[in-house]
């Protein structure tokens, strides 16, 4: 018999709404059905989940008239043009302004089906059925969607909560190796930001992570999910201690758009991300050697990169770095390290130092 999933709350007033964590939650009705009031509901997932879990969810919809578009799968598609094809869908089968969209599938999917809800008629409701790590830990809670532009990631976008997350941690079986390692990247984020408890915790289970042992990987689900919620219940817009989760972002951001999408992978980028800010926040004398160290190995070990792949100069990421989303007037805001789980938003950082940063060694990707 399966366990009772674990319930969160994601508390936002009149828009809060829960997240269930569990086993085989996929197709079971009550799980969606509570959350969606309209009688026509639209799943959106890609060519590489569909085949895997569309048939499965579409059992616990019965009670719904339901549309289905499938996306083509990659980063790369994350776009305007290809955001067209929900719009399509709905416009063709005369979805009206009551239908429900369901994301399923990863961050892209989950980010490309929230921002088409945004918009869609004004704004229709969603459910996130997130079936990476990185969704179930990160992008499936928050509201926040959209897509990339060619000139800067997740430049357009909107503020647009779910109805519900349902997080199947069955579904993360079939996932590639690369894939859990980059979802792993935004767990250990949450640990460096506010939660040293949790950090332990990941330096002590890498080997129970790595192997997917489902216990190990509900417990840092939640964990990861209880952090966001109760940032995103403090800050739904980002108007500042929100700019924390972005940690590694800045940098992130710059691999991703400046090796072009799809290349390396957000988590991998973001696991970079936080070791060159760990290395300025070293390089400014706010952490020792020993923590950069420590953050280093507990990246290394869960198969990320932390270096800079070839290929990239540090004139390309810091022209990218300037378009991102926290800065202000001109300036670039970094998220940096005071000590292991206390995370700064500063600009009180000396130029100079960035661009030492910036120019540490290149490695190959893999
Ligand atoms: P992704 O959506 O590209 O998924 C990774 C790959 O795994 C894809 O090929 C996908 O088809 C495949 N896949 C998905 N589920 C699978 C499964 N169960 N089994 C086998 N394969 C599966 O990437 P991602 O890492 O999930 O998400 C990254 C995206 O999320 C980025 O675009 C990033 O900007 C965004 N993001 C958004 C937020 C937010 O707050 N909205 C936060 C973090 C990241
Ligand atoms: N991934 C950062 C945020 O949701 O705010």
């Amino acid at each position: 018999m399966n366990q009772s999933p674990i319930k969160l709350n994601v508390d936002l007033g009149k828009r809060s709404y829960p997240i269930f964590i569990g086993r085989d939650l996929l197709g079971k009705a009550e799980y969606l059905a509570p959350y969606i009031r309209s009688s026509r509901v639209m799943v959106v997932s890609n060519e590489t989940v569909a085949p895997l879990y569309l048939e499965k969810t579409l059992a616990g919809l019965t009670d719904f008239q339901v549309e289905t578009v499938i996306l083509p799968d990659g980063e790369q598609y994350k776009n305007l043009e290809v955001l067209n094809q929900v719009f399509d869908g709905l416009l063709r089968t005369h979805c009206d302004r009551r239908t429900t969209l369901i994301a399923l599938g990863g961050g892209v999917v989950g980010d490309m089906t929230g921002f088409a809800a945004a918009c869609y008629q004004r704004g229709v409701p969603f459910i996130q059925i997130p079936t990476t790590l990185l969704a179930q830990v990160d992008s499936s809670v928050g509201g926040k969607t959209g897509v990339n532009h060619a000139l800067g990631k997740n430049m357009i976008g909107a503020f647009h909560q779910p109805q519900v997350v349902l997080c199947d941690t069955d579904t993360l079986n079939t996932l590639e190796d690369r894939q859990l390692s980059a979802g792993l990247a935004e767990v250990v984020k949450y640990g460096l930001i506010r939660d040293l408890a949790f950090f332990d915790w990941l330096e002590q289970n890498v080997d129970a992570l790595l192997s997917r042992d489902p216990d190990a990987l509900a417990y840092a689900i939640e964990r990861s999910c209880q952090n966001k919620a109760d940032v995103v219940a403090e800050d739904e817009l980002e108007g500042g201690v929100r700019a924390l989760l972005n940690l590694g972002h800045t940098f992130g951001h710059s691999i991703e758009t400046g090796l072009g999408y799809g290349q390396c992978l957000h988590g991998e980028a973001v696991a970079i991300g936080m070791y060159l800010a760990a290395d300025l926040s070293q390089r400014l004398g706010w952490i020792s050697a020993s923590v950069v160290h420590r953050i280093e190995t507990l990246l290394e070990k869960l198969h990320l990169p932390v270096r800079i792949p070839e290929g990239l100069d540090s004139q390309t990421m810091l022209d990218l770095m300037k378009v991102d989303k926290k800065v202000l007037d001109g300036q670039v805001r970094l998220v940096l390290q005071k000590s292991i789980a206390q995370a700064v938003l500063t600009t009180d950082y000396d130029a100079d130092l960035l661009h030492k940063t910036l120019a540490t060694e290149r490695r190959p990707l893999f």
